[in-house]
């Protein structure tokens, strides 16, 4: 994947994440490695985030790269009023080796790849995609199962606006005999334009509670409600706390499928769920720093040694 921006999770092939998911094994096993001492990556991130940018770093670091971050936006020249065009042109400028952006507006990765030389990869741009998350997600699936194909995957929460979600979606659909379902408040359901680029290559049932899924699930993936997304705040008071996941409501499925979750988590999943085998998100979160590393080095150009 030497030099490629990525902006979609449409920008993996399955054989690329078969490829990755190799590769981070090796990387979880080794710990570091000493590939990347004349490399450097920008961090970018104009929207809050913990994991993404965190685990981009401690990544870089882990192959034996340099980060050299933005910082946050009140301490940027953006609040002068430079535009981000302006800015992405001064960054690439500094040579990085690959950028790594999160913006709130949609297609900002995406012209921030038409603008640098330098290969931008997405950590999330408005409510449109987070192509790394899902890599995250695919391995934390593929660690567990051993496969993504054939796969029975719930998605549960604010489908409208999380990122994740249609990345993990878009992910799925390139896997074999992989069922979806979607489980929302009505207000809260996928998007259609989402669900237009999936419905052809995937089957998608959909809901409106946890409680009214009637088949067996391998996997249960819960999401926040996006408030920072609402453009009305009243909407956001109605659904609030409309689905909450206990070891209770797990128990009344017909399988007790894996827990996952990007993080951050609020109230949607509640603290004992953590002791259970099932809840899966931390580790999740540590997966993500391992895909990462194998993600870098292959855009960077560079080989993880073989085992
Ligand atoms: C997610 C995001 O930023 O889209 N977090 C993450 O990257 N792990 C999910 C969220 O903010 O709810």
């Amino acid at each position: 994947m030497k030099g490629r921006d990525i902006i979609s999770a449409f920008d993996f092939a399955r054989e690329d994440f078969m490829r990755l998911f190799n590769e981070a094994k090796i990387c979880e096993k080794k710990r570091t490695l000493r590939i990347a001492e004349d490399k450097m990556a920008i961090t970018v991130f104009l929207e809050p985030s913990t994991r993404t940018r965190l685990s981009f770093t401690a990544a870089m670091l882990k192959i034996g790269g340099k980060v050299m971050d933005f910082g946050g936006i009140e301490a940027s020249a953006l609040m002068k009023g430079e535009s981000f065009e302006d800015t992405i042109r001064m960054i690439d400028g500094y040579d990085p080796d690959v950028i790594i952006i999160r913006h709130k507006v949609e297609g900002s990765a995406k012209m921030a790849a038409d603008i640098a030389e330098h290969p931008v990869i997405n950590g999330g741009d408005g409510m449109h995609e987070h192509p790394t998350q899902a890599l995250t997600d695919l391995y934390t699936m593929y660690k567990t199962f051993g496969k993504i194909d054939g796969l029975r995957v719930a998605l549960l929460g604010d489908l409208k606006h999380g990122r994740t979600l249609s990345s993990l979606s878009y992910a799925l659909s390139m896997f074999n005999d992989v069922k979806l379902y979607c489980i929302a408040p009505p207000i809260l359901q996928m998007r259609p334009e989402v669900v237009e680029k999936i419905k052809d290559k995937m089957p998608c049932k959909f809901y409106n509670s946890l409680e009214e899924l009637d088949e067996e699930i391998d996997v249960l993936y819960v999401t926040r409600i996006q408030k920072e997304r609402f453009t009305d705040l009243q909407e956001y008071e109605r659904v609030k706390g409309s689905y909450i996941v206990s070891p209770t409501l797990l128990s009344k499925l017909k399988k007790i499928p894996i827990v996952m979750h990007p993080l951050p988590r609020v109230n949607e999943i509640t603290t004992d769920v953590d002791a259970m085998p099932q809840a899966k998100y931390f580790e999740q979160a540590t997966n993500g720093m391992y895909v990462r590393m194998a993600l870098l080095a292959e855009v960077m150009g560079l080989k993880i040694p073989a085992e």
